[in-house]
């Protein structure tokens, strides 16, 4: 990481975002915090913190306890239907639209960039507002969840699923192929809101480094990616990144949650 203060780190960002030919912003669950959906690893509010992943997101506790899966992810799927993107998906959705090419690469399922505005989009772990066969993977549109069973797929008879990846399984090829050719093409990555504890996700960041590109991450905290990026922008990544929109293209019509033009950073609390 180079040895810059928030302000320089801020304004160099805001320059090679305006530069930017190809942008990749690699998202995880701090994006959707200040949504009100809780990360999966931080103290206190981290859903981590309180349930176990290997009961509730591996395919053994699916085959064991396939009701207690299915109801917790309704219980998300109903969470996130019941908020909205804030300003951090709103910006990228608007760094889509400025620069030559850009590509939100998502660890979340809970839909919000795509609800923002973002069209160029990866979901790496899949949409938790879809269901699919648990035997032959087909998306299903429809399913009946009044009864106290997990419903069946109407084709083969086998439980439906969540459409998400859980841990132990593989990412789809062409998702994760998709992602690993942005991060080598691309000429700025952003990495906001993730700790960058999950694999393969967390190795887009040192590959695009690698390739060439200025890596910024966005967090409120260090994280194990921190020392590998080129800068970091400490704070809530819902006032960070409209600043920097703002300070990019002080021009722009914005979304943002700053004032139009402002050239000089907010500090975060
Ligand atoms: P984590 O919960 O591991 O990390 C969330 C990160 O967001 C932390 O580093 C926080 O400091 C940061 N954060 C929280 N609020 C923020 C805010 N307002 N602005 C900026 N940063 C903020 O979530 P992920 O890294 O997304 O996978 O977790 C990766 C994967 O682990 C998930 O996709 C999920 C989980 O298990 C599967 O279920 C397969």
């Amino acid at each position: 990481m180079r040895d810059t203060d928030y302000e320089s780190a801020f304004e160099q960002t805001a320059r090679a975002l305006a530069g930017a030919r190809c942008v990749a912003a690699l998202t995880g669950a701090g994006i959707s915090a200040e949504s009100g959906v809780p990360t999966f690893r931080d103290a206190q509010t981290g859903l981590w913190e309180k349930f176990d992943p290997l009961q509730l997101a591996t395919p053994r506790a699916f085959a064991e306890h396939p009701k207690l899966v299915w109801d917790w992810y309704t219980w998300r799927r109903e969470l996130v239907a019941g908020v909205k993107p804030n300003p951090a998906h709103y910006a990228l959705a608007e760094i889509e639209r400025a620069v030559p090419e850009c590509m939100v690469i998502t660890q979340n399922v809970d839909g919000l960039h795509r609800r923002a505005g973002s069209r160029k989009l990866i979901e790496l772990h899949g949409n938790i507002a879809r269901v699919k066969c648990s035997r032959e993977g087909t998306v299903v549109e429809r399913w009946d969840s009044a009864g106290d069973e997990v419903p069946r797929c109407a084709a083969c008879g086998a439980l439906l699923r969540p459409d998400v990846v859980w841990f132990e399984e593989m990412l789809a090829p062409e998702a994760i192929d998709a992602a690993e050719s942005m991060a080598r093409r691309c000429d700025l990555m952003l990495v906001i809101g993730t700790s960058g504890e999950v694999y393969p996700a967390a190795a887009l960041p040192s590959l695009a480094k690698a390739c060439g590109a200025l890596v910024v991450e966005i967090n409120l905290s260090a994280t194990t990616l921190s020392a590998s990026a080129d800068y970091c922008l400490r704070g809530p990544a819902g006032t960070i990144l409209p600043a920097l929109v703002n300070d990019a293209w002080p021009d722009a019509s914005s979304i943002v949650a700053t004032p139009r033009g402002r050239r000089s950073p907010p500090r975060p609390a």
